[in-house]
């Protein structure tokens, strides 16, 4: 099948999040099967390196039109394992500072669907399937509804859309459409497509209009019937059930594997632990904490924002510290508060807590590779691939049962020695400190500990699966 694949970003060429690492790892896997020609499409923002940059050749440039404005749109490609990806180059949308928060967003994730769309004519190339990925890709399956009627290329293309996390939705005052948008009044927002209490709401249209919708567990697919995690889409999810599934997103598991990883200090493997342990060594001589090879090193990697459930760890902080073997490592930004707090920590308890208010790849693989559990209370996880990260490394992940943390870490239980990680259901620091306890105690019994880090570092968290999943979703589209 012919695949385009349209993501806001994608890894290894800019990242901001978990969706990059699933935009750079599904297409490659779907590549891998039978008869797929895989496509990858995705701003030149500014944030691309020249590394990047030399390896692309130009292809051509075009104008499109975008309500009354005509926009350039340069193409650039590049191929790269099995896969050629199209960088959309406009520096007057995508040379800035970072790749959001601007507050010509809706214009720009416009521009970029729009383009999206025209593509496939400039380049004389037909998809089957366009899979759209969050908000920023959200009006493609709108914009297709006009396009297909003009654009022969586009006659019988499907839209799949992936719901990464619904929190993020688009939403806008409805002067956007026909100004910003150059959608129809009547058609789009009457119809009820887009229209959201008297607001555009772009990841409403996407779930309505595409063909089939996927969210990035089943677990998160069940929970977005309920207000809680649907944050006011829950009507529209319940109204389109029949087309909606949750597949659990994998990770590469070459580029995650601590038997060949260059950026830890030291290699292992299931069979031998030797390297983690130096790794944990280098870490702490690192990060300033006490060396000291019985401490229990808990991470955290993440952005530091409520649903990640902060407040629990924060709640809770001062009771983990009590037992003084453990040493918690930190890596992260995001909401003020928190980052005060982790800071204040450090001080509070020099040579056992380590707060890294930053973003840093080569530190969260330290941290990865030379932790012994892993925190990831979330409050809400779509997915969630650090707990995976984590797990190939060794180290053990404390869950609660949310989204794809669910899915993927099944508890431990100690009468049949079977399970991943310590977890927990309520959103309820007691509850929390009490599955670290569990962890606690088992990280005693060095035989039972050393068998449940070697069934994290077997355990298949790759895409073989999960890929095949969307394949079967894609021809069930042309039965
Ligand atoms: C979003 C979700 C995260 C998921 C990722 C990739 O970042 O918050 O849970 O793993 O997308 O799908």
């Amino acid at each position: 099948m012919r695949i385009l694949f349209a993501s806001p970003e994608v890894a290894p060429f800019i990242k901001t999040g978990g969706l990059a690492d699933v935009a750079g790892s599904l297409p490659p896997a779907l590549a891998g099967l039978d008869g797929n020609d895989v496509r990858v499409i995705l701003p030149l923002y500014s944030g691309i390196n020249d590394d990047w940059r030399s390896q692309m050749t130009f292809v051509k440039y075009f104008y499109f039109q975008l309500s009354w404005r005509s926009c350039y749109c340069g193409l650039f490609e590049l191929v790269r394992g099995g896969v050629t990806y199209y960088f959309v180059d406009n520096e007057a949308y995508f040379k800035r500072n970072g790749l959001y928060g601007h507050f010509d967003d809706g214009e720009r994730f416009a521009y970029f669907s729009k383009a999206v769309i025209e593509t496939p004519a400039q380049i004389g190339w037909s998809p089957d399937i366009i899979h759209c990925n969050d908000w920023q890709t959200a009006l493609v399956p709108i914009y297709l509804i006009e396009g297909r009627t003009r654009l022969p290329e586009l006659s019988a293309t499907k839209v799949v859309y992936t719901i990464h996390n619904i929190e993020y939705q688009g939403r806008y005052g409805n002067s956007i459409l026909t100004e910003v948008f150059g959608l129809d009044y009547n058609s789009y927002f009457n119809e009820g497509l887009l229209s959201y209490y008297n607001d555009v709401n772009l990841m409403k249209g996407a779930i309505m209009s595409s063909d089939f919708v996927t969210t990035v567990s089943p677990t998160y697919a069940e929970e977005l019937q309920y207000a809680f995690y649907a944050h006011g889409l829950e009507g529209v999810v319940a109204s389109q059930q029949h087309k909606i599934r949750g597949i659990l997103n994998g990770i590469d598991m070459d580029v995650w594997d601590p038997s060949k990883d260059e950026k830890i200090p030291a290699k292992f493997t299931a069979e031998d632990f030797s390297g983690k342990w130096e790794c944990k060594r280098k870490l702490q001589e690192q990060l300033g904490l006490d060396v000291n090879p019985n401490a229990v090193i808990i991470g955290s990697i993440s952005r530091l924002v409520g649903h990640k459930g902060y407040d629990l760890i924060t709640a809770a902080f001062d009771r983990i510290m009590a037992n003084p073997e453990v040493q918690f490592v930190l890596l992260g930004t995001g909401e003020w508060s928190f980052e005060e707090f982790f800071r204040n920590a450090q001080s509070r308890y020099p040579g056992r807590v380590s707060a890294n208010i930053t973003y840093s790849a080569p530190l969260s693989s330290a941290i990865y590779a030379g932790a012994d559990l892993f925190l990831m209370p979330s409050i809400s996880e779509p997915c969630g691939l650090s707990q995976m990260i984590a797990m190939r490394y060794g180290t053990v992940p404390v869950v609660r049962l949310t989204g794809g943390l669910k899915d993927s870490v099944p508890a431990y239980n100690p009468d049949t020695d079977e399970g991943l990680g310590f977890t927990f259901g309520n959103i309820n620091a007691e509850d929390m400190l009490s599955a670290l306890d569990r962890a606690l105690t088992v990280h005693q019994d060095t035989e039972a500990w050393a068998r449940l880090m070697r069934r994290e570092m077997t355990a298949d968290f790759s895409w073989n699966k999960s890929a095949r999943e969307y394949q079967s979703i894609y021809e069930s589209l042309f039965i």
